[in-house]
């Protein structure tokens, strides 16, 4: 089973490089399953119902979320009636939508989502920890192949998180940063690792958004609005192989230049 992870997807440039490119990458790859993260479709911040509808119908399975989950309330309705698109697990008690779901891969057999978010740096009510080995024991009740996506600041909580989950899921892929870290990896327990697997949008660009602004803001601390850049737009992600037990064979960054 070939799993393709396509990282955060950033603004019109991300979301239209997927739009684009992703079918004939899923061909090219070999692609069986496909897990996209899109919580930074909407110029950057959260999706909306359309921009999810255009991942999924690109070729996305499932579609991932993150500390930008409710920046379009138009989503929340969207997010209580779909089993594709999930949001972090650990957002509170009765918060609409889930953070786990289960979805066929091109073969019929069942691969499990898991959405998580750090604690570390961002705000969350509930810690990752708290909640983990309860959702994973609920996602391996489901699939022998489970897919963690953990949405995080630190790359200390990122590994630790893999370590964590080392023998018990197939791979545990960090989003959130936009920048792709040098570690794709298969832990001592079988389960592939990538710290953060980049970003799907501009490049050209502070993790998503025109330099300039980016450095107004630093510079001033006072309020400047953010724009999507547009330049050097690549698609970021992993590529993992597992096998019929979910367990991993190999995990490799994917860079593929779209403009
Ligand atoms: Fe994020």
């Amino acid at each position: 089973m070939r799993i393709l992870f396509v990282a955060d997807v950033f603004g019109s440039a991300g979301s239209g490089a997927v739009r684009e490119r992703l079918p004939s990458l899923r061909d090219e790859l070999e692609i069986d399953f496909c897990v996209v993260n899109g919580e930074n479709a909407a110029d950057g911040r959260g999706i909306t119902p359309k921009l999810a509808d255009r991942l999924l119908d690109a070729g996305a399975d499932v579609v991932t979320l993150g500390n930008h989950t409710w920046a379009r309330r138009e989503i929340v309705p969207y997010l209580s009636a779909s089993e594709r698109v999930i949001r972090p697990a650990n957002l509170g008690e009765g918060r609409p939508g889930r953070g786990l779901t289960v979805a066929p891969a091109a073969d019929g057999t069942p691969v499990a989502v898991v959405n998580l978010m750090g604690w570390l740096f961002l705000d969350v009510p509930v810690t990752p920890f708290e909640i983990v080995d309860e959702l994973v024991e609920k996602a391996r009740s489901l699939a022998k192949i489970v897919i963690v996506d953990f949405h995080a600041e630190a790359t200390s909580e990122k590994i630790a998180v893999a370590r964590l989950l080392d023998g018990r899921v197939t791979a545990v892929l960090g989003t959130h940063t936009h920048v792709q870290t040098n570690d794709a990896r298969i832990l001592p327990g079988g389960t592939a690792a990538i710290t953060d697997a980049g970003m799907t949008g501009p490049h050209d660009s502070v993790i998503g958004v025109q330099a300039d602004l980016a450095i107004q803001r630093m510079r001033t601390g006072m309020p400047v609005r953010f724009h999507p850049a547009t330049g050097d737009v690549r698609i970021e992600g992993a590529v993992v192989e597992c096998d019929e037990n979910g367990r991993a064979t190999s995990c490799e960054a994917l860079r593929v230049p779209v403009s």
